[in-house]
């Protein structure tokens, strides 16, 4: 399938594009290169051999997007492109609803003109709120505590509504967990700008020297060791997984919703003593408040993309650790040189 892939230069995308090209598609990238730059297309095509075909743009303008689909006779779209800061969107909320939503509507609207008929979309477990209980089902009640995430429940709603509405449209909702890792030949990878927020790129800056130790926000949770426990997902299981959810889609109409997590939950410190012991080094860390707006625990219940994508995560914790420190250790500024 000739695949569109919205944002496909960032994290996620970039991993999902080797993906698609090793199962035998051809994606197409559309990026404006806010959280990116175009090195990480460079480097997907290093991995695979591959000439990639992308486009510099916004996927809110309309004009620009509508010509981009007059070039190219698309099967399917997979939306990546969007703001992903929990505390930016409640500084900056209205940049968060445009830039979020409206590339949602210009695309299905693309779509719709030009009769590509298949939507992915990643989506992510903060639509489930504050759990009421663990492990997340899909039909669990949802709700969200901060603009980005509402953005995201927003989002699936609009989904929902144009496929119910549309007879020849078929969408998946991939809900995330949390991606970590890097491709394994340490050439891709999450390249966070200034000072991470997220554990992981945190704990790889730590063991790198950029940042001296790591807050590990509270220990008083009711958690087997008080830290905040979560599903963590190698990014390239997470990459894979949108390779079913395109045959799902291209096979199927109407809308399904998939959790894509491993089912395991691991604390804080968990991941820390992974860290140190996968990749023999220390992590200094001082026990720290709890982080406003954090939840105890959060994992998936991931038995329904099992059952029905035929997708289930393979790698393991001991994988996310050494991946993630090989992408940190080897490009120690991300995709900037050295
Ligand atoms: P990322 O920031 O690395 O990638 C997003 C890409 O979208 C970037 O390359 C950015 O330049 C691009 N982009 C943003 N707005 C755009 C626009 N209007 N037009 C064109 N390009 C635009 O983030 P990621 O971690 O790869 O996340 C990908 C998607 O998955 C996002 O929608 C994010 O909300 C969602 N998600 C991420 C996580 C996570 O932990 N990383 C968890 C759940 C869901
Ligand atoms: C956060 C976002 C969530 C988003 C996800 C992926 C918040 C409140 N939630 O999830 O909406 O989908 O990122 O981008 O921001 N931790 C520390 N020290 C740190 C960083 C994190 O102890 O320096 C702890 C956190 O308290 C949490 C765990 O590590 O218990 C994971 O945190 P993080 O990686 O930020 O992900 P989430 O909070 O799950």
């Amino acid at each position: 399938m000739k695949v569109l892939l919205t944002g496909g230069a960032g994290y996620i995308g970039s991993h999902t594009c080797v993906e698609l090209i090793l199962a035998g598609h051809t994606p197409v990238i559309a990026d404006n290169f806010d959280n990116s730059c175009p090195e990480a297309i460079r480097r997907v095509e290093e991995i695979t051999g591959v000439n990639v075909k992308s486009y510099e743009l916004d996927v809110c303008d309309s004009e620009a997007v509508e010509r981009m689909f007059s070039e190219n006779d698309f099967d399917a779209v997979i939306h990546f492109a969007g703001l992903k800061a929990v505390g930016e969107s409640c500084a900056i909320p209205l940049r968060y609803y445009r830039n979020n939503i409206d590339s949602t509507l210009t695309l299905l609207e693309a779509m719709k003109k030009h009769g590509v008929a298949n939507f992915v979309f990643s989506s992510s477990a903060t639509v489930y709120g504050v759990p009421e209980r663990v492990p997340l089902v899909e039909g669990m009640p949802t709700g969200c505590t901060n603009p980005y995430g509402w953005t995201k429940l927003m989002n699936e709603q609009i989904l929902t509504d144009a496929a119910s509405a549309d007879a020849g449209l078929s969408v998946v909702l991939l809900r995330y967990f949390n991606p970590i890792g890097a491709h394994e030949s340490g050439r891709i990878g999450e390249n966070p700008n200034g000072i991470p927020n997220n554990l992981m790129p945190y704990i790889t800056q730590v063991a790198a020297g950029k940042l001296s130790r790591l807050g590990v926000f509270g220990n008083d949770y009711p958690t087997p060791d008080g830290t905040g426990v979560r599903d963590y997902i190698h990014v390239v299981d997470l990459a894979k997984a949108h390779v079913k959810a395109l045959d799902y889609a291209a096979s199927h109409k109407g809308t399904e919703v998939f959790n894509i997590g491993t089912g395991t939950g691991y604390s804080v410190l968990d991941i820390v003593n992974a860290f140190m012991r996968v990749n023999d080094l220390e992590i200094p860390y001082d026990i720290k408040p709890r982080r406003p707006g954090d939840i105890a625990e959060c994992y998936a219940d991931p038995s329904k993309a099992e059952k029905i994508l035929g997708w289930k995560a393979e790698k393991t914790l001991e994988d996310m650790c050494r991946d993630s420190w090989n992408w940190q250790s080897h490009n120690k500024n991300g995709y900037d040189p050295d």
